[in-house]
């Protein structure tokens, strides 16, 4: 290609803002946001310089908190479409055969930070906003089917029992350390889970292939008013795959960023990961039948 057809089409892309003029955030316009107002040539910078405290006070605000959980994630656009008839279960539009509805998903890890690595041992967060007809609905659900906790007054002790250790904010995304046993040690319930979390299932080799679950006990309801309790469960296409420990810690070194750039490397080349989305039933007349609730 010829410069001048090349630079016709880098054109296309360059944005002329020659007759833009520079403001203030609140519209009043300046024409120079680089120097602060000085007392003469060599003079002090002077405290009436309102254009330099509004660019200082909104650089002391750009941070936005972390999340106290879950803080790193990553997410990907997609669609459910529904294939078969549960319409003697619910009515609810989006989960009736036939339509497909947009969504969002974000996979996470609980314990880390927003920067720590992606290959931590522990639970992964599977969550998914469905943009329905009737308005957004979230399933919230994690990798593993069971939960550490039944009351969730517990929530922040066992979250501060897993974050790092408060005298010196050690070890970072890691689980199995001296604060978790402890709350583990206390609170049996947290057993099964635990099994789970020691478990290959807490180092997915990838978001591709781990498994989603509501864990909650949902309510479907069909036309009539019948109630039907349900569990979702999301199955991936490529089956359920993990790492080894030694791996683990081998790609935590190499790569921090290794899930997320898995997700997005794969969908830019086509491989969009597909699960399957599961119910599990029971009708609420069999509601007390079980040995335990
Ligand atoms: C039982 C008590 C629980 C409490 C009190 C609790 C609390 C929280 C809180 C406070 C957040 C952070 C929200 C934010 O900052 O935006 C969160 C996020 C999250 N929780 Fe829980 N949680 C509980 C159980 C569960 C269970 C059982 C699951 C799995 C089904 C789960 C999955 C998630 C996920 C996936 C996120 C991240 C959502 C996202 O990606 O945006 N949590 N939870």
């Amino acid at each position: 290609m010829k410069n001048n057809e090349k630079n016709k089409q880098i054109k296309k892309f360059v944005v002329d803002n020659s007759n833009q003029i520079l403001t203030t955030n609140d519209g009043v316009v300046i024409y120079d946001n680089n120097n602060t107002l000085k007392l003469g040539k060599r003079g002090p910078s002077l405290q009436q310089d309102h254009i330099f405290f509004d660019k200082m006070a909104h650089f002391d605000r750009e941070r936005i908190p972390e999340r106290v959980v879950h803080a790193r994630g990553s997410g990907a656009h997609g669609i459910l479409e529904i294939h078969e008839d549960i319409s003697e279960f619910t009515h609810a539009k989006f989960l009736q055969k036939g339509i497909s509805t947009p969504l969002f998903t974000r996979f996470s890890t609980v314990a880390g930070f927003k920067g720590s690595t992606d290959l931590a041992r522990d639970v992964r967060g599977f969550s998914v906003k469905f943009y329905t007809e009737d308005g957004n609905f979230d399933l919230v659900g994690n990798n593993i089917p069971v939960f550490f906790i039944q009351d969730a007054m517990n929530f922040p002790d066992l979250v501060h029992a897993v974050k790092p250790e408060p005298d010196k904010e050690i070890p970072q995304a890691a689980s199995a350390h001296d604060t978790f046993w402890d709350f583990i040690s206390l609170m049996p319930e947290s057993a099964h889970m635990a099994m789970w979390l020691m478990s290959d299932r807490a180092i997915p080799r990838s978001f591709r292939m781990m498994e989603g679950f509501g864990v909650h006990t949902f309510k479907l309801i069909n036309r009539k008013g019948d109630i039907t309790f349900v569990k979702f469960h999301w199955k991936p296409k490529l089956g359920v795959h993990s790492v080894a420990w030694n791996e683990a810690q081998k790609i935590s070194g190499f790569n921090t960023d290794f899930h997320r750039q898995d997700l997005w490397e794969n969908i830019e080349k086509g491989n969009f990961p597909q699960w399957d989305l599961g119910i599990q039933l029971i009708p609420e007349k069999d509601e007390m039948k079980y040995s335990f609730d």
